[in-house]
């Protein structure tokens, strides 16, 4: 036997139903603020990561699934779904069309990450991302559309975490201050962070082991260092989500591991289903399409991982609605009785009703016995009386109740 390989996951038959309501959900939240799908290619140049994501990344610097192609290009497996819709952006002069641009993506990501639960190499993402737009309105917009998709898909105890890490002239004199109370810490650092400080100072913040967390907890904040625009941004962004009934705690230490943010970052976080709590995370990326050769258009977005909404549903014991199920299963007790149930299954398939019927010639109580493990909502059985009469008897299997109809009744 050859096994899956590590980190990836089958979405198996009787599981799908839970995706495609996900999947639906996103869909119409999505069309429910203006956004519009796209769908970009599976890999992309390496450079759009390198450039997008950021040089300084774990993504960009561990997690990465990268070849070269026959052609002797280096090809990269998307880690994430806002560089390559960036890039498709600049490629194809969305900047000149109607702005902005509300774009959402629904797209499989692959991360060379230890696989844990909720972290795994290829996962799933419903992303969305909104270009051309400086007002604070589309932040608060962004952020009220996670919230509605949480709440649409039966999520409704998680934090919305919201900081500001300001522009690149604050952020530059809150690095500078960062850099020197951490260095002035840096023997208690655990060994990743001490690589973090020349390379990324603000990451150090996130950090997970112990003595970090108690560095950063006397750590300046960047909301102290904030110049009068992003203030009034990052103002006006609370303002509207206060409007909106979306609450929200400022927390100076989500920073976002990707390098392309500025202003304001937000995640959702659950503490139902462990270490990797995050179920989404998003912000502003203002300087994302210039840096992939694009003109200065502004952007923000979020992106929700999806086996962590099925994983943190199912630890809530949040019940998917499963509409998957077959209207109709036709059970004959004999061969002449199979002809006809061949007839009645065509008929309600042409007639756009969901139905199937018996192909192992099993007997009449295994036949229900099927009709139930395949979710079949009614049974109609097909004897030799009911062929003569053409009455068939239809059987609701949630109730047990029975009702005796004609075949134009049945269509009908
Ligand atoms: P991210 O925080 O790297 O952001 O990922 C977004 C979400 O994807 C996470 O909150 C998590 O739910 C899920 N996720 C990430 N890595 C894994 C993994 N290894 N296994 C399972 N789930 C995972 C981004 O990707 C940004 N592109 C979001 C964004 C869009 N920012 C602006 N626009």
């Amino acid at each position: 036997m050859i096994n899956i390989p590590k980190g990836t996951k089958d979405v198996l038959p009787y599981d799908s139903y839970k995706w495609q309501f996900i999947e639906k959900t996103a869909r119409e939240v999505a069309k429910n603020f203006g956004a519009k799908e796209i769908r970009t290619p599976t890999f992309e140049h390496t450079e759009v990561f390198l450039r997008g994501v950021g040089q300084t990344t774990d993504i960009v610097n561990k997690e990465m699934y990268t070849f070269t192609d026959k052609g002797g290009r280096s090809i990269t497996l998307k880690p994430e779904g806002t560089a390559g819709v960036a890039r498709s952006f600049v490629e194809n002069g969305m900047h000149s069309g109607v702005l902005p641009a509300k774009l959402f993506y629904l797209t499989q990501c692959f991360r060379y990450e230890r696989p844990q639960a909720g972290r795994l190499r290829e996962f799933h993402q419903f992303g969305v991302e909104f270009l051309g737009a400086t007002n604070p309105n589309i932040d608060a917009e962004t952020i009220l559309l996670a919230k509605t998709f949480l709440d649409k898909v039966g999520i409704k105890n998680v934090t919305l975490y919201l900081n500001s890490i300001g522009c690149k002239e604050c952020r530059a004199k809150y690095k500078k201050v960062l850099s020197e109370y951490l260095r002035s810490n840096i023997d208690s650092m655990c060994e990743l962070c001490k690589d973090r400080l020349e390379k990324n100072p603000l990451r150090i913040l996130d950090c997970k082991n112990e003595n970090c967390k108690k560095i950063n907890e006397k750590a300046p904040v960047i909301l102290d260092y904030l110049c009068d625009d992003c203030k009034e941004h990052f103002e006006s962004v609370q303002n509207l989500l206060t409007l909106a009934g979306v609450e929200y705690k400022i927390n100076p230490y989500i920073v976002r591991g990707l390098d392309y943010y500025n202003k304001t970052v937000f995640e959702f976080v659950s503490n139902n289903i462990g270490a990797q709590g995050t179920v989404c995370g998003g912000g502003r990326y203002d300087g994302l399409i210039a840096e992939l050769g694009g003109s200065d258009v502004a952007g923000i977005g979020f992106a929700v991982g999806i086996e962590r909404i099925l994983m943190l549903l199912e630890n809530l014991n949040v019940e998917i609605p499963n509409d998957s199920q077959i209207e109709y299963y036709v059970a004959p007790m004999g061969e002449k009785e199979s002809e006809k149930a061949f007839e009645i299954v065509s008929m309600l398939r042409q007639k756009g009703i969901s139905a199937d019927l018996d192909h192992m010639n099993r007997g009449i109580k295994a036949q229900f016995k099927y009709a139930d493990k395949i979710g079949a909502k009614k049974v109609i059985v097909i004897g030799s009386d009911e062929l003569e009469k053409g009455i068939f008897k239809v059987k609701e299997m949630s109730t047990g109740s029975e009702e005796f109809l004609s075949i134009d009744e049945l269509v009908k």
